[in-house]
């Protein structure tokens, strides 16, 4: 799967579903972004495990959601993602390819604006991913869905990817101050299982 989309192993987490890696991305990444950055852009034709996740983070976390139309093209305008774009953008999703019209997004395109303003850019690529060549980086996308069942593995396959970004002309992963310690905690937190509990006996 990271072969296929150009993305490191680590940074692949399988999930039974792309409704499931839909939501892990955008339930995951939203509320963690702060009080500032509160707000969604998403795109009409959005896939509804999109559409509705962003309607449930307004309900549970009073995010602002902006839904973009596309033209007639199916497309979405970058000009358009541009003027919605702001300070307070906090994710953009916009899918590789539409399950009902097959329009393929220029998702490098509407990835560049999104980032440059601070945004994390999601893309949903279960209708993409092995039929149209994608490569997390080149496309400057941050979390992006693939849906097995899409490209004939098994159903109950899914998997979101989380790119790391490389600080400007290092080729170094970038880290957020405070990231390090928190991460290699949670790499080597990880797989292990909790203390076991004694089970009691004579109650
Ligand atoms: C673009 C897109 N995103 C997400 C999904 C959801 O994938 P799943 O059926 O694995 O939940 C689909 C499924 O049709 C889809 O076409």
């Amino acid at each position: 799967m990271a072969a296929l989309l150009g993305a490191r192993p680590r940074e692949v987490v399988f999930t039974a579903s792309g409704s499931e890696a839909n939501l892990l991305a955008l339930r995951g990444a939203v509320p963690a972004r702060g009080r500032t950055r509160t707000r969604v852009i998403a795109q009409a034709t959005e896939h509804p495990a999109v559409l509705e996740t962003a309607r449930a983070l307004r309900r549970l976390h009073g995010t602002r959601v902006t839904v973009l139309p596309v033209g007639g093209d199916g497309l979405l305008d970058p000009a358009a993602l541009e003027a919605a774009l702001g300070e307070d953008t906090a994710l953009v999703s916009v899918m590789a390819a539409g399950n009902e019209t097959g329009a393929l997004q220029p998702v490098a395109e509407l990835a560049a604006p999104a980032r440059a303003r601070g945004a994390l850019f999601h893309c949903d690529a279960a209708q993409a991913a092995g039929k149209v060549p994608l490569d997390v980086r080149a496309l400057g996308v941050d979390l992006l869905t693939v849906a097995g069942h899409k490209m004939y593995a098994p159903k109950g396959t899914a998997s979101a990817v989380r790119a790391r970004r490389r600080a400007a002309g290092t080729g170094r992963l970038r880290r957020r101050p405070g990231a390090r310690t928190a991460g290699r905690h949670a790499e080597r937190g990880a797989g292990r299982r909790s203390p076991r509990r004694r089970p009691r006996h004579g109650r």
